[in-house]
């Protein structure tokens, strides 16, 4: 890449909030079950494996969710108000929303992810395909509270998008990673994020349908061990913001179906009793103790589109795959 090519204007909020990080990582450490937050599933080396888990045969959510983007496009971007800023959220590789140029012609994107750094490199490189798009990259935790800095919404004047209507994108049922009344109040915010733009705006948002433990199961728990690499990955994220002591190859990698609580639940079990320390502290985990690293609420449809509608949302249409194992929302302001 040459140095005068264009570059995404960057803003980084995220790493302010590492004294945040720590106080939370350090208070689930402590609980029992000791639970660490998914997001911390997602430093740079998290994200490429996330990526690849999407290639695996076993993870049928990513091409399932595209695949419902490409045969539906059109009706996508008839839905979608013309002229909106397409404000992704958990961007990663930025693939998905990239999808999304053609068919719906955003005047701005606005990517969001915790992973600093993957989004800088993969945000970086879309720039070079779409020139003419302005792009901001936003390193931000949305977990705690989704709105836009004042440096994002003075960056939106300057791409002359301060009054276009508003789609955020939520791909990958990244929204089953939150307690149903997490998730709620998270599209609510969604929702106002909407709100502060233009007429028309509204949330396009991927999620995850309930289907059998023979499905779900091992789309978390993969023959290569990539998902496993990746659970495990979290521990040595957890190491540096932390300065503890994990050593990953003393945790198995444990992804299970929770039938009552409609959900893929993911942990770190210990392999013999051991010993974690941090600066100030330590904890002894028992030899088959657990750590709760992930869950993934799987929604039926019907009780997905009410979710929507008790966040604000109007009537919203969903597509979905000949298999129905997938949803794509489109909720309108
Ligand atoms: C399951 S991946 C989905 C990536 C991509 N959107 C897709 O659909 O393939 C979740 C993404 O959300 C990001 N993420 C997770 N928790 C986050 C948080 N609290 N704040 C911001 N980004 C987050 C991760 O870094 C990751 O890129």
């Amino acid at each position: 890449m040459s140095s005068d090519a264009p570059q995404p204007h960057f803003l980084q909020s995220h790493r302010e909030d590492l004294h945040a990080a720590r106080a939370e990582l350090l208070a689930g450490l402590q609980q029992s079950p000791a639970r660490v937050e998914p997001k911390f599933l997602y430093d740079a080396l998290g994200s490429r494996l996330f990526d690849a888990i999407t290639e695996l045969a076993e993870y049928y959510p990513t091409r399932t969710e595209t695949s419902i983007l490409a045969q539906h496009g059109a009706d996508i971007a008839r839905a979608v108000a013309p002229d909106s800023v397409l404000i992704d959220l958990g961007a990663g590789s930025c693939a998905k929303a990239a999808r999304l140029f053609g068919p719906i012609q955003p005047v701005a994107y606005v990517a969001i992810d915790i992973s600093v750094d993957y989004l800088r490199d993969s945000l970086g490189a879309l720039q070079q395909r779409h020139l003419g798009l302005p792009m901001l990259g936003l390193g931000l935790d949305f977990s705690t509270q989704l709105a836009l800095p004042d440096a994002a919404q003075a960056w939106m004047a300057m791409a002359g998008a301060a009054q276009a209507p508003r789609t955020v994108f939520y791909p990958g049922s990244s929204i089953g990673n939150f307690v149903p009344a997490e998730a709620l109040a998270l599209l609510r915010q969604a929702h106002a994020l909407c709100a502060a733009g233009g007429t028309g705006g509204g949330l396009l948002i991927g999620v995850d349908r309930m289907k059998s433990a023979a499905v779900l199961e091992p789309a978390y728990d993969d023959a290569l061990g990539v998902t496993a690499a990746f659970n495990r990955n979290l521990l040595l994220n957890v190491n540096r913001a932390l300065n503890t002591n994990f050593a990953p190859a003393a945790w198995d990698h444990v992804a299970l179906f929770n039938a009552a609580e409609s959900r893929i639940e993911m942990h770190l079990q210990a392999c013999f009793e051991q010993t974690v320390g941090w600066p100030g502290g330590e904890r002894l985990f028992a030899a088959g103790e657990r750590i709760h690293t992930e869950n993934s609420y799987k929604w039926m449809p019907e009780a997905f589109e009410a979710l929507l509608g008790e966040a604000g949302f109007g009537p919203a249409q969903h597509w979905t795959d000949a298999q129905d194992w997938f949803s794509v929302f489109w909720a309108p302001l």
